[in-house]
This record gives structure tokens, sequence and C-alpha cells, in this order.
């Protein structure tokens, strides 16, 4: 691949308020490169988006759809087994769109106008882990961690930026913009960085961790702390991308989307195409479990797998918009919350997505459910000591998987798969408190479930520096067998 292309320096022009949404700088492309966009709630159809990728008949969600691997156009598409030597085959190849474990599917991928447009880390290719102690644990012999954290920004999110960001140059944007958590604005702020975009990042103030916000600064982002939450940041981005020629790069960006399906390809392919019975992705504004679910739906139809995972989705208690959506309405209107939890990542309380999640829940049967701070903090440490570690967003799987199993919802002779969303770095601080006994302080320590936590702790033991002290350690240490 060539260097990146230089977008030529474009001044921010500030459209009014009264500017006609018609005329804002299309998002997308036209359908003669094999997709078109959808809207979710009254099906339009349309070939291009305007910059807040909302449907501009009755403003819902839009998605992207390729009618060119539809059955229905025949012989000329690749069949399913030609899809999976094409894929296998790129994994010898030396091209960086080859090497990156999200373009390696671009068949199933919208297609650029020309490959060279491509910001690639090479994301992806992530591992799938076994997890032999959990496993011990719950009694589920086919347990598996797919870790996103492996990614090149720490997160799930770099598999969405690489496809959302090469759009977005291709359609010759100067800024890209978004509301984070953390992760999404690690990801953007690298992407654009290679790329040669500027980027701004609202994050709300002081309820990010301090790695993902570092990550942001050294990227080079314009990073703003906005005194509200998430929801807050991400409404005024909405409004925005709608006043200034600036790229949005959400999740509400169908092109992310599009990137975080191959998670669900790279997974089924080092399954050799066995499904699972089970795949389990937290939840926070519920972009990853739409796009997994979107790429099991569209392999199924491809006849790359032969039945369908359930996919079910994990949300912190304090921050449960999904459940309370399910549980109080039905899953016909969404039921906000003022969101409160440690782990920040998932810290939503109005799901932009909830409606996508909604579907791929019925569509493959899974379930939705909730776990409690004292519960995130013990999985966690679980998967930590298997090893891999993770951040707390990710470790909800694991609760939420214990939930389900005790429910009989998860079978213990069934193959379950949790997505790990975030690296263990990502969130030091939580870490640490855990480990000091600082994290649930505020929770009764007669609680049996925060005493149950005594156990995973590892606190640093601060020691004179001489050789008898170690050696006293290492016999405390295995007297009370906490490694076995
Ligand atoms: N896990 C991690 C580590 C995340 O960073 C996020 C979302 C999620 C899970 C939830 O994924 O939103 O697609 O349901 N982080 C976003 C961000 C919101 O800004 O980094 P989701």
């Amino acid at each position: 691949m060539p260097p990146p292309t230089p977008i030529e320096p474009k001044a921010v022009e500030a459209r009014t308020a009264d500017t006609p949404e018609a005329e804002a700088r299309p998002a997308g492309q036209p359908a003669m490169s094999g997709f078109r966009f959808r809207c979710i709630a009254c099906g339009d159809l349309t070939d291009s988006a305007v910059q807040n990728f909302r449907c501009s008949r009755c403003g819902d969600l839009l998605e992207i759809t390729s009618p060119n691997w539809s059955h229905a156009q025949g012989s000329s598409a690749p069949t399913a087994a030609d899809l999976k030597t094409i894929w296998k085959q790129r994994r010898a190849s030396l091209s960086p769109v080859d090497l990156s474990g999200v373009w390696r599917f671009r068949e199933l991928l919208p297609t650029l106008e020309n490959l060279h447009h491509v910001i690639t880390l090479r994301e992806g290719n992530t591992p799938l882990y076994d997890l032999p102690q959990c496993s011990r644990i719950l009694g589920l012999p086919h347990l598996f961690a797919k870790h996103q954290g492996m990614n090149p920004t720490g997160s799930f999110k770099d598999t969405g930026m690489t496809v959302a960001a090469s759009f977005a140059r291709q359609a010759e944007f100067r800024w890209v913009a978004c509301a984070s958590t953390g992760n999404t604005s690690a990801s953007m702020a690298a992407y654009a960085a290679r790329g040669g975009l500027r980027s701004l990042v609202l994050v709300p103030e002081g309820k990010i961790s301090w790695s993902k916000l570092s990550q942001a600064l050294d990227y080079g982002a314009v990073t703003c702390q906005l005194r509200t939450d998430f929801d807050g940041c991400l409404r005024l981005l909405q409004e925005l991308v709608l006043r200034a020629p600036v790229y949005q790069l959400n999740s509400i960006n169908p092109f992310r989307l599009e990137g975080q399906k191959t998670l669900a390809f790279e997974l089924l392919e080092q399954l050799d195409w066995q499904p699972p019975d089970h795949i389990i992705v937290p939840g926070g504004n519920l972009g990853n479990s739409s796009a997994i679910g979107k790429a099991l739906l569209e392999m199924h139809d491809l006849g790359l797998i032969s039945r369908l995972p359930k996919l079910s989705i994990i949300q912190a208690e304090g921050a449960n918009a999904l459940v309370r959506t399910l549980r109080e309405a039905g899953g016909r209107r969404l039921v906000t919350v003022q969101a409160e939890t440690a782990a920040t990542a998932i810290r939503i309380g109005n799901p932009a997505s909830w409606k996508k999640a909604i579907r791929v829940l019925q569509a493959t049967g899974g379930a939705c459910e909730q776990v409690s701070e004292i519960e995130i903090a013990r999985a966690k440490a679980e998967i930590g000591a298997e090893g891999i570690g993770c951040e707390p967003a990710s470790a909800v799987t694991l609760a939420g998987l214990r939930k389900l199993l005790k429910q009989d919802f998860v079978k213990p002779g069934e193959s379950v798969v949790l997505v790990l969303t975030g690296h263990v770095l990502k969130d030091p601080d939580f870490t640490m408190e855990f480990h000091r006994g600082e994290l649930l302080r505020a929770t009764a320590e007669s609680d049996s479930a925060v005493l149950e936590l005594q156990a995973l702790r590892r606190p640093p033991i601060v020691l004179d520096a001489t050789l008898d002290a170690v050696i006293r350690t290492l016999e405390e240490q295995e007297k009370s067998n906490l490694h076995m």
C-alpha cells in the first residue's frame, strides 16, 4: 500500500442552523460500490447518508446492506466454500490489506473505490484462548475467550475504525470526531493519525480511565473533557456533525459496525466453521452486539455456518438500559437510565443501537442479563488469574455466564465464547484498587460476596530489601496455598 494520501487542509466551515440536511456532505457513497443504506425502522433504501447517519424520512439508524452477495444474485457471487478458501489463502499474503484481520474478509464488507484508501494498523487477528481454570470452576468444558483487547490500540474498536476511518478518508473529510467512554477515542485518534486526518474527541470529564485518555493525547487528538456523561457527549456530537464538516466515528456510523462484524468471521474460522452454542458480549451503546449478530445472520444466510449461535448481551446493573427495556417495556420503547458503574467503558444510559441489539437477540435466541459491581470485580480477577486479563467491561461476560448457567439457559455440555473487548492495561486503577482491597470499600464488608473476593486479591507486599524477608514471604505464601 502506498503511503497515506495527505488530505488537503480544508477549513472547518460552520454550518448555520438552517442549513438543509439534504445539502450536508454525503457520508457514504453510491450503490455502484456494492452497498446501500437501509433504515432499520422504515426500511427506506438510499445510496448516500448524511453525516448524522440517520434516516432522512423517520430519523432512525441506518444499516449497510449489500445486495451483491445475496443468493438471488446467483452465479457470479463466490460460494461459501470459495470464501473460506480465499480468506485462508490471504493469511499467507504480505499485502497490508491481507495482513489486516478485517480487510482479509473484504468480500463481506462495503467496498472502497480503491484499496489505497485503507488505513490499517493490522487490526483483528486476535487470539481465541481456552480458560481452563474458569472452565473447571464453572463445570463447563468448552469455554473460550475471543480477546479483542489484543488489537493495536487494545480494544475491539480497531476492527470497526479501520473501515469507517478509511471511508472518511475516501470522502476527503479533514476532521473525524467521536463521543467516547475512552476506547473509541483511543482507536479513532490512532487511525486518524495514520490516515493523515485530524481528530476531535468528546469524553465525559473524570469518567474515563487515564490509560485511554492518554492514548488519545499521544495519537494527537484534540481532546475535550465535557462536563456531562457519555450520553451528553454523544448528543452534542450528533448536533455538531450537522453543523460542521466533521465525520462522525461513533458506532451510529454503520461502517464501524461492518468492520466489527469481522470478529465473528474470524472466530468462526478459528473454530473451523463449527458454531459455538453461545457467544456472550458486553452491552454499552450496543453497537458491537449488533455487529456480531449481523455477521452471524449473514454467515448463516450465505451458508458459511449451518446454525446460529445464541448471542447474549450482558450489562452492568448500574447501566442496564437494555435489560430494563426488555423487562419493563417488552422491547417496544427504550427505557433510559442514569448510568453508574466502575466499568466505565459501558457507563451508558441511552444506548443508540438498542433496536439493532434487540433484533439480533431475537434472531439468535440470545438472553440479556445484568451483573453487579462485585460480580464484575470477581470475574475480572478470575480472567486475570488465567494469565489473560481484561478491562472491567469485558468481565461482565464471565459474570453473566455464571448467571446464565444458574438459570439453565447455558447448559454444562454446551460451548461458550466470551468476547473480551478490552485489554487489562486499559484500566490499571480498577485493578490496583481491587487488589489493594479499596475497590468495593463502600459495600458492606460482611457481604459474603465481598469476602469471596478476598481469595482473589494479590496486593503488592512492601518489604525490607533483605534475602530473609523475601524467603519468609515465599514460605508464607506457600503455606497459605494462595497459588494452588
Ligand atoms: N467493552 C468495552 C471495553 C468498551 O469500550 C465498550 C464501549 C463496550 C464493551 C460496549 O460496546 O458500546 O458497542 O455496546 N465503548 C465505547 C467507547 C462506548 O466510547 O469506547 P458497545
